[in-house]
């Protein structure tokens, strides 16, 4: 397995002097986990290691792992928000004197260390990463609160109120994206699948819109949570959410009649062509799939040749691609003869008559 660099210097330079029991939380693919046979956790499924499953948690938030630990790792993120929430969680998870070692990407999210409102000192550093130490005193304290959105978007004349934190997809407003799908989208009765639901809004307005179940699906275990709480708040009635990345073994074939999608942005599609494909065999005949994106191309492309036909609404600078799940018209194939073949064909008919 190649390590991160980042992750590399922890377990070469640090690793010896730490006090175990040891939980990483989120390195890539475990590596640290893996390297230090230690406890992982993640909120994301789509972030599996090869550690023993019985030292892996997979959680919305730290607070539900159920093991204890004297030092956590954390690989910080991009968002400054979203590491101080972080950190702020795994400090709150730690015993007294417990310590927390973070990996900072220099060139990535250094900000982060200016603002941490605890005592932390740098324990290694290069040109590209430090990794800094915070240990935890009987004076800390926390205000998780602080990272929390609540605000009403209105789309389609639906109010709705969310809740969410910055690990959310447009965490603070409905995305404009998200907005122009909502307005364009033909509904029709029937279980509706909405893949990479976030805050749940697109599976909420739905639900308001249509009857039939609703199917929220997220591979973030901490958006799925937003999503399960935003659709109480909302009163949706039928409605379930499933942690799931992609489509694994959802097993739901010929079952959905509208499948909705803002997908996540991979440079090399991967995501997107596996809900295309695998959503393709969820929708019903006469089911149909809507996705909203910024660049169109691809989605145009891959969407003709999955369904054999594509349509193109474009809206407030979004393009929503969408396809219809129809039978597939065989074409006779014309079969071919040769001369030699019509010839024998044409004398036995003669010889019968
Ligand atoms: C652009 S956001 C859209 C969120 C929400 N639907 C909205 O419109 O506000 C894409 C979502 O897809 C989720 N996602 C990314 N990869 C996924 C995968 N392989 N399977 C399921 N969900 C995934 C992300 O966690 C994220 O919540």
């Amino acid at each position: 397995m190649e390590i991160t660099r980042g992750s590399r210097m922890l377990l070469t330079k640090v690793a010896k002097d730490i006090k175990s029991p040891v939980l990483d939380y989120g390195s890539k693919n475990g590596e640290i986990a893996v390297q230090m046979d230690c406890f992982f956790a993640d909120h994301n499924i789509a972030n599996k290691t090869d550690i023993d499953p019985v030292k892996c948690f997979y959680v919305s938030e730290i607070n539900e792992v159920t093991t204890s630990f004297n030092t956590a790792i954390f690989t910080a993120q991009y968002s400054l928000e979203f590491n101080n929430m972080l950190i702020e969680e795994i400090m709150e998870v730690l015993p007294l004197k417990g310590e927390l070692l973070i990996i900072i990407s220099k060139n990535y999210t250094l900000n982060s260390i200016e603002i941490l409102p605890w005592k932390w000192k740098v324990v290694a550093e290069d040109n590209d990463f430090t990794i800094i130490s915070i240990v935890k005193s009987k004076h800390f304290t926390v205000n998780r609160d602080k990272y929390l959105e609540d605000f009403t978007v209105k789309t389609n004349n639906i109010p709705v109120d969310l809740i969410t934190d910055p690990s959310i997809f447009s965490n603070r407003e409905l995305d404009r994206g998200t907005k122009a799908l909502l307005e364009k989208v033909e509904l029709k009765e029937g279980p509706l699948l909405d893949i990479g639901c976030g805050s749940g809004v697109i599976g909420i307005v739905a639900s308001k819109l249509i009857k039939g179940k609703i199917t929220m699906l997220d591979v973030n275990l901490r958006a799925l949570k937003w999503a399960e709480h935003n659709a109480q708040k909302n009163n949706t009635s039928d409605y379930e959410t499933i942690p799931n990345q992609g489509f694994k073994e959802l097993g739901r074939k010929n079952f959905y009649q509208t499948i909705l999608s803002n997908p996540p942005y991979h440079s090399d599609y991967s995501v997107a062509k596996e809900f295309i494909e695998e959503g393709y065999k969820m929708l019903k005949m006469g089911g149909t799939m809507w996705f909203v994106v910024k660049k169109p191309n691809w989605y145009l492309k891959k969407f003709a040749s999955v369904f054999g036909g594509v349509k193109l609404i474009e809206h407030d600078g979004y393009s929503i691609v969408y396809g219809e799940k129809r039978p597939i018209v065989k074409k006779e194939k014309e079969k071919k003869t040769t001369k030699k073949h019509q010839k024998r064909m044409e004398s036995t008919k003669k010889r019968r008559i």
